[in-house]
């Protein structure tokens, strides 16, 4: 498994995470479940978190489990969602942990994927559908403020995604996977392992001319909405890229700090409080075994 705090730090503030990350547009749900095909008995949640997800399709399927390697975000999930199930099993140990062969009507896994071995997740994702059973997972990439344009695409491509700052605790496949919106080589992972009836969609892709790219003309998976600067700190700290960094450089000021003060300046942001225009960029992948 790639190295992630949401696993190496003892106190990761999964409390924090569950407070200030996103939910999902039920348009992205209905597309999803408009997708599938057959029973809605069982479906597992790879990645799960403190349940974001998880509580989103529940309502869908007689039984839905979040799977989840992170004792924090499991406690704070359990927590949340009394009326759900969640196990402490990764990805990529599917069937080592008991989930039997043929046995999902549908695996989800939103915004955890790149913290699995792919090969290995997709492989077991793939023995434990059934035939024709449904995986979707999907990720935002990160805000665009579609007011302030390149300056503010460019800070948190190099606070996010580069080795000068937080995006030194991404692999090369992991930043590749989010910055080509799934990756170069995600076609051919699917015909590997066995998947088929592929669609996706990609929502404001950030071009070099500045302008945003969108593939579908009524996109399914569009987020968007306002926030301040405060509010955009706390999803900042909200990483576990930031956690990383702040064990590594405790005598440094801030890196959150850093970069929101940047961000003001360089993007001529008025005040902290001040509402900022935001459309995140987003992509989702479907397909069945
Ligand atoms: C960004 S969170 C997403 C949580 C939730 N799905 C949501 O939408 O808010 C990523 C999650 O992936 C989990 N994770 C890390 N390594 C994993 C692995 N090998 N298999 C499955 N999940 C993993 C982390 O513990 C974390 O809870």
């Amino acid at each position: 498994m790639p190295e992630t705090s949401y696993l190496t730090v003892k106190n990761f503030d999964s409390e924090r995470y569950h407070e200030v990350r996103p939910s999902y547009p039920q348009s992205l749900i209905n597309k999803i479940m408009g997708y599938h095909e057959g029973p809605c008995k069982e479906l597992i949640d790879i990645g799960c978190g403190t349940g974001i997800s998880t509580t989103l399709f529940a309502k869908h399927f007689e039984h839905a489990v979040g799977l989840d390697p992170s004792e924090s975000m499991l406690t704070v999930a359990k927590e949340k969602y009394p009326e759900l199930d969640f196990e402490s099993i990764g990805g990529e140990e599917l069937t080592a942990k008991g989930i039997k062969k043929e046995s999902m009507d549908m695996v989800i896994g939103a915004e955890a994927l790149h913290w699995c071995d792919l090969d290995k997740a997709f492989n077991e994702i793939n023995q434990v559908l059934r035939s024709s059973g449904t995986f979707a997972f999907w990720f935002y990439v990160q805000p665009e403020f579609i007011e302030l344009g390149r300056a503010a695409h460019d800070l948190y491509v190099k606070y996010c995604w580069t080795d000068e700052y937080m995006g030194k605790y991404l692999t090369e496949y992991q930043r590749n996977f989010f910055t080509t919106f799934g990756g170069t080589d995600i076609n051919g992972k699917f015909a590997k392992y066995g998947f088929k009836d592929i669609y996706h969609e990609i929502v404001n892709e950030f071009k070099d001319d500045g302008t945003l790219f969108t593939n579908k003309t009524e996109p399914s998976f569009l987020m968007k909405g306002e926030i301040n600067l405060n509010d955009f700190k706390k999803f900042v700290q909200s990483w576990s890229l930031y956690t990383s960094w702040v064990r590594d450089h405790p005598d440094e000021p801030d890196i959150a700090d850093k970069f929101i003060s940047e961000f003001q300046e360089q993007c001529h942001v008025k005040s902290m409080t001040e509402p900022l225009k935001i459309e995140w960029a987003t992509f989702y992948y479907m397909c069945r075994k």
